[in-house]
């Protein structure tokens, strides 16, 4: 049985002042021994949410890493820092970061990469844009994204990565994809799995829908086969995380 997800991305959002505020509200709301809840913050956002979430239910995730061990890289932070601070997860390859940051399948591997190398669990996101979901040519283009984010991670780790199938047209634009539409692209990817690494890999590797993910949408979304939970963006920064958390009460 695969154990579901719930881990909210607070992109840019929240000083750390602002931080420590949402997390005194939400950790009463997220409370469900059945899910695994899990806060991406702002990095400047990692030390008070490290603290804060001790000893409770809520692992702490960044959003983006370098590639690099350390270096003449301005502005950027290493996986080892991240694991120093106690951070557990990381988000690679968000859409915003492929669309704002340029950031590429090989950078999105090499991340990877990286990651399990410092003990990281990577949360890899893939997804199409509408353009390219009225053009038919979806199931490829997530298949393209997922081979080329594998390549030379071993079986071992693939069972540990954390797949996030986010269709661009549906994030922040409160369009959520229907769960059938969730489905058959999350069906897809551990197929693509299968073909790489074989049966049992896609059997534990979980795969996640993120777009628009709210307290509503969860209980439909997750109740489906191939779906192991949700990557939130705006319902991670409202008490409605909790009804997310809590989809099976
Ligand atoms: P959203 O964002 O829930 O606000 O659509 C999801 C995401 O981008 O991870």
């Amino acid at each position: 049985m695969r154990k579901i997800i719930a881990a909210g991305n607070w992109k840019m959002n929240k000083t750390p002042q602002e931080a420590e505020a949402l997390i005194t509200e939400l950790l009463p709301l997220v409370n469900n021994d059945d899910v695994d809840v899990i806060f991406c913050v702002p990095f400047i956002d990692i030390p008070v949410a490290i603290e804060m979430l001790k000893g409770s239910n809520v692992s702490v995730g960044a959003q983006n890493m370098h590639f690099e061990d350390k270096g003449a890289f301005t502005g950027e932070i290493s996986a080892k820092m991240l694991y120093e601070c106690g951070v557990e997860y990381v988000i690679i390859g968000h859409s915003e970061r492929r669309q704002y940051f340029a950031e590429t399948d090989e950078t999105v591997n090499r991340k990877i990469l990286q990651a399990f190398a410092n003990e990281l669990i990577p949360i890899v996101c893939c997804g199409e844009t509408l353009e390219q979901r009225e053009e038919g040519i979806t199931l490829d283009w997530i298949k393209g994204q997922i081979t080329n984010a594998f390549v030379n991670v071993s079986a071992e780790q693939a069972k540990e990565t954390i797949i996030a199938y986010e269709p661009i047209w549906a994030i922040g634009t409160g369009k959520v994809a229907t769960k059938e539409q969730a489905e058959e692209v999350c069906k897809f990817i551990r197929e693509t799995i299968a073909g790489l690494y074989g049966q049992e890999v896609a059997e534990e590797i979980r795969i996640l829908y993120g777009g628009s993910v709210s307290g509503d949408s969860a209980p439909e979304l997750f109740a489906m086969e191939d779906i192991d939970g949700g990557l939130v963006g705006g319902a991670a920064l409202k008490a409605d995380f909790g009804r997310i958390v809590n989809y099976n009460k």
